[in-house]
């Protein structure tokens, strides 16, 4: 496996490996790797690649100045063998310093249509940084597809979005949501869990499967749902952000929760903010 620190040396092999005929996939990631990004190397060696590119960044500009930027685990020893033995063929260890210019201008926006709810409402600027950052990742690796996890469902949208109307020559896959035996979505920001936030986030995947269960018997209103879906998270323990069902291409809010409806959920356990969704 080979390992990158420099972005020009990582673009200058990426557009070899592209003239040779390969077939690249790039698999973004801000590290402290899990289950969940290892599933989405297996995705990429499911489709074909010939080279794995995995990137470990934690991009400063996709956190508010609020957020867990400092804290956000970082292991890159751990990271490289986990990646080496799911079968990534090079890994991409870039700084803050090298991926941004200290005059860095130009910036990739989404004009909130899609990034305007959910997360995006909440983390003002987080949209923005993680469009530039993929964008920047994109002309360095030169993909043929890049693998993102359904767990970040507003993001993997916003970045399909991106690449159609940017014109991006490639192809955004969406890996399944992988959980933990208990039902909770594997996260790098569960370790941040003590046992009893850990116990109480356990509510965001009961929720969403007791949500599934009533889709499955038909349509129904989506307010009183929303209602007890939120008092049920508080209840358990968590501090409920957003419990949300939309459209799964527009992101629209909908009235009635019905098959192929997205139920969205964010919620603190303690000062850890984890999400979680479901296709209906
Ligand atoms: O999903 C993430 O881990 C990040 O948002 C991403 C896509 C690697 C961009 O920093």
């Amino acid at each position: 496996m080979k390992t990158f620190n420099d972005p020009k040396k990582l673009q200058r092999w990426a557009a070899a490996q592209r003239l040779a005929g390969k077939k690249i996939a790039l698999v973004p990631t801000m590290g402290a790797l899990h289950e969940g990004h290892l599933s989405l190397i297996a995705a990429a060696k499911k489709k074909g690649a010939d080279e794995i590119v995995v990137s470990v960044f934690v991009n400063p500009t996709q956190f508010g100045p609020k957020e867990d930027y400092a804290q956000y685990p970082r292991d890159h020893k751990a990271d490289a063998a986990k990646c080496r033995a799911a079968g990534a063929t090079a890994i991409f260890f870039p700084t803050p310093e090298n991926m941004y210019a200290p005059d860095h201008s130009v910036w990739m926006v989404e004009d909130g249509a899609l990034s305007g709810s959910l997360c995006g409402a909440r983390r003002p600027g987080h949209f923005r940084g993680v469009c530039t950052v993929v964008a920047k990742l994109f002309n360095l690796t030169h993909p043929n597809f890049a693998v993102f996890g359904q767990k970040d469902y507003q993001q993997a949208t916003i970045i399909r979005r991106m690449v159609r109307d940017m014109n991006f020559d490639l192809e955004i896959v969406v890996a399944p949501i992988v959980r933990e035996p208990s039902g909770l979505a594997r996260s790098s920001r569960n370790a941040y869990l003590s046992d009893a936030e850990r116990e109480s986030a356990l509510a965001l995947s009961r929720a969403l499967q007791k949500l599934k269960k009533l889709t499955a018997e038909g349509p129904r209103p989506w307010k009183a749902l929303q209602r007890e879906t939120w008092i049920a998270l508080d209840r358990a323990g968590l501090r409920t952000d957003y419990v949300e069902a939309v459209n799964a291409d527009t992101l629209a809010p909908v009235r009635k929760l019905d098959k192929g409806v997205v139920v969205l959920l964010a919620a603190y356990a303690g000062k850890t903010r984890l999400i979680d969704n479901a296709v209906m």
